[in-house]
């Protein structure tokens, strides 16, 4: 007889996520990745397949929606094909809001909500937030909810304008860097620096600067204006929008000025959801970007 599954958490389930993501720095290429980990004195051990995107041959046992944001984090792991990887993720409300006016925006989303973006944050490359977001917020860009590793962060600081004592630039790793216009001169080795094409850095200079420093996926977090930016130029392979059943009334759009879509344009196959306590997070994969 064979013995009975291992039932798994949701901590479990992000053992799995940190595990998978150590093994695709060492392999790549593959069309399965055997992932074990040892949870509560057991090897819990899977298979991921690349061609099904989602985990076989598991022993272990879950609800069907842990098991499908597992394979939801893997698939963005294990992705072969496109490198850099771009991901983009806001939370906003139902009219389409990300922060009030005055620019407040902890606690738009639910604590599920959160954890989800602590663990992009870990299975990312890089993370990177546009000038507001660090004037407005202070973040710390860590994955420190999920016990995950921090990975680079970087801040699209064009005019060079913000200092060493926002949280970004401070932490112990020593991983804060920023991206300036190369009009300005500068030999700090946390400071990368793009041209201004138009008043704004574009898309492939910033995917060419990613691929040179090795940095396979890439966390775009907000705000509005930089996600929006950056959507124009179509470097977003993935768009993960959470929707929170809150309305604002007025505040600071998640969407500004992007270019209008016919209605036989939008493929909603390509639109997965997945519930976030209250909330629900839209995962889109956008085909616009590739190689
Ligand atoms: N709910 C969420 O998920 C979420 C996430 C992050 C932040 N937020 C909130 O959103 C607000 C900040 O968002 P935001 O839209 O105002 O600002 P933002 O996107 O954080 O930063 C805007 C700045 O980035 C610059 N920028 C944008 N695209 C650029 C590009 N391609 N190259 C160079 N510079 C570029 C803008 O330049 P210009 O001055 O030329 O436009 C502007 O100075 C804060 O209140 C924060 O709390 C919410």
């Amino acid at each position: 007889m064979k013995p009975p599954k291992i039932i798994i958490t949701k901590k479990d389930a992000w053992k799995i996520v940190l595990k998978a993501k150590e093994i695709s720095k060492l392999k790549s290429n593959q069309k399965t990745y055997q992932i074990r980990v040892n949870i509560r004195n057991k090897c819990i051990s899977s298979t991921y397949s690349c061609d099904s995107k989602k985990l076989i041959n598991m022993n272990f046992e879950c609800e069907n929606k842990l098991l499908s944001k597992i394979n939801m984090y893997l698939d963005i792991i294990f992705h072969q094909k496109i490198n850099p990887y771009f991901i983009g993720h806001l939370a906003q409300s139902i009219d389409g809001l990300i922060a009030t006016k005055k620019g407040e925006s902890k606690f738009i989303s639910t604590k599920e909500n959160l954890e989800h973006v602590h663990l992009l944050r870990c299975i990312s490359d890089v993370i990177i937030v546009g000038y507001q977001t660090v004037v407005k917020d202070n973040p710390q860009l860590t994955a420190r909810i999920v016990n995950g590793e921090n990975p680079m962060r970087l801040v699209i600081d064009k005019d060079n304008k913000l200092n060493n004592k926002f949280r970004v630039f401070n932490n112990i790793d020593n991983l804060g860097f920023k991206i300036i216009s190369s009009k300005y001169k500068t030999k700090n080795h946390n400071i990368f620096t793009l041209p201004l094409t138009k008043g704004r850095f574009s898309g492939k200079d910033l995917a060419l600067l990613l691929k040179k420093l090795n940095k396979r996926i890439v966390f775009i977090e907000g705000g509005g204006s930089l996600i929006s930016s950056f959507f124009k130029d179509n470097i977003f392979n993935r768009l993960q929008i959470c929707i929170c059943p809150i309305l604002m009334g007025g505040g600071k759009n998640s969407f500004l000025k992007t270019t209008s879509k016919s209605i036989d344009e939008i493929n909603y196959e390509r639109i997965k959801y997945y519930q976030m306590g209250n909330d629900v997070l839209c995962d889109i994969e956008l085909s616009s970007r590739c190689e």
